[in-house]
């Protein structure tokens, strides 16, 4: 256990706070409470004056808990509003903690810019984060009435609207069956299709009750859940960038240097898990093959056999940890 974390929930683990500072912690946590971050920051292991990449720096709150180690962070997000947040909050770290609104599949270009090489460990939070979930007019919720937008970075042009009023009937398909594990991919594909040429979609509960229309509501979650999270795969190209912004960072690990990733649904943990295993086999083989032959990716050391979860005390304090997993790999 890192000495310098507390087992108290990371908002009381600063001691003693003035009033004006309870009240910006709780607004830390109002825009997103961190997940796993005890573990994370095991794991994880910087050292004090390393450079750490935050690749999802969000509200700010584990690229925090890094820079109490000692460690310099080196933050990343692509939603601008993450970044502005994040600058705020961590003023008071000055220079040890730099923020680009980037995407992190182009975190070597960033690298390359600030003349930095080699970095000292990396971690990855995926998904949204709780503020961009809960504001209306970011489009990610299925309760909350807001365009359908669902970029985190406004910057790009694809919109959730765009998908859905203009992709054909077997893109659409596609996209809830293979991103959001939808079973009924196929009758709702083709009943927005049949809809959409009355009214376009415009509003995210109008997209939602059209499901919950076309499926009937099973158990607690909304009906429309999944078709949502393919929609937000989508716009933000949020499998491709993984894997893109996985190998940026893995490969500027220096020796002995680790990363760690949080994932919140099973297409995301797939593409780490597998990651981590082709760069971690020693050996390769092949049924062709005559005789096993030495891995050429061969990068990483797992730290991590099995992804680790929350415990119930966080589960239950924090819901939306439930989903989450923890990846880490050293780099050998
Ligand atoms: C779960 S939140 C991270 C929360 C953060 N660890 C904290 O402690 O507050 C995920 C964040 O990652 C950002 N994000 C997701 N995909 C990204 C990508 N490809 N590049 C950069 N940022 C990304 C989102 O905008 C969001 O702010």
């Amino acid at each position: 256990m890192n000495a310098l974390l507390s087992e108290r929930p990371i908002w009381f683990s600063t001691g003693p706070m003035d009033v004006e500072e309870e009240a910006q912690q709780m607004d830390d946590i109002s825009y997103h409470r961190p997940v796993l971050v005890t573990e994370t920051l095991e794991l994880l292991a910087p050292r004090a004056g390393a450079l750490i990449v935050d690749a999802t720096c969000g509200g700010g709150g584990h690229t925090e808990e890094i820079l109490r180690t000692g460690a310099d962070v080196l933050a990343l997000d692509q939603d601008p509003e993450a970044i502005e947040h994040a600058k705020e909050r961590l003023t008071s770290y000055g220079g040890r903690v730099t923020l680009r609104q980037v995407n992190f599949r182009h975190a070597g270009e960033v690298l390359d810019q600030l003349g930095i090489a080699n970095i000292g460990g990396a971690l990855m939070d995926l998904g949204v984060s709780a503020r961009q979930l809960e504001s209306a007019e970011r489009g990610f919720s299925v309760i909350r009435n807001g365009p359908l937008d669902m970029r985190m970075d406004p910057r790009r042009e694809l919109t959730a609207a765009t998908i859905i009023n203009s992709y054909s009937e077997e893109e659409l398909r596609r996209i809830f069956r293979d991103f959001g594990e939808e079973p009924a991919a196929r009758r709702i594909a083709s009943q927005l299709v049949k809809l959409r040429k009355t009214t376009a979609f415009q509003d995210t509960v109008q997209l939602a009750k059209a499901v919950e229309k076309i499926v009937g509501r099973h158990g607690r979650r909304h009906p429309a859940t999944q078709v949502f999270q393919a929609l937000r795969m989508e716009v933000n190209d949020e499998l491709v960038a993984l894997t893109e912004g996985l190998e940026v960072l893995a490969d500027r690990l220096e020796s002995g240097a680790r990363i760690a990733v949080i994932t919140f649904h099973s297409l995301e943990d797939r593409i780490v898990k597998n990651f981590f295993r082709d760069r971690s086999r020693r050996l390769l083989d092949r049924p062709e093959w005559t005789e096993p032959q030495p891995n050429p990716d061969l990068s990483l050391r797992l730290i991590t056999s099995k992804p680790v979860e929350p415990g119930e005390n966080e589960q239950r304090i924090n819901p939306r940890s439930r989903s989450a997993k923890l990846r880490v790999a050293e780099r050998i």
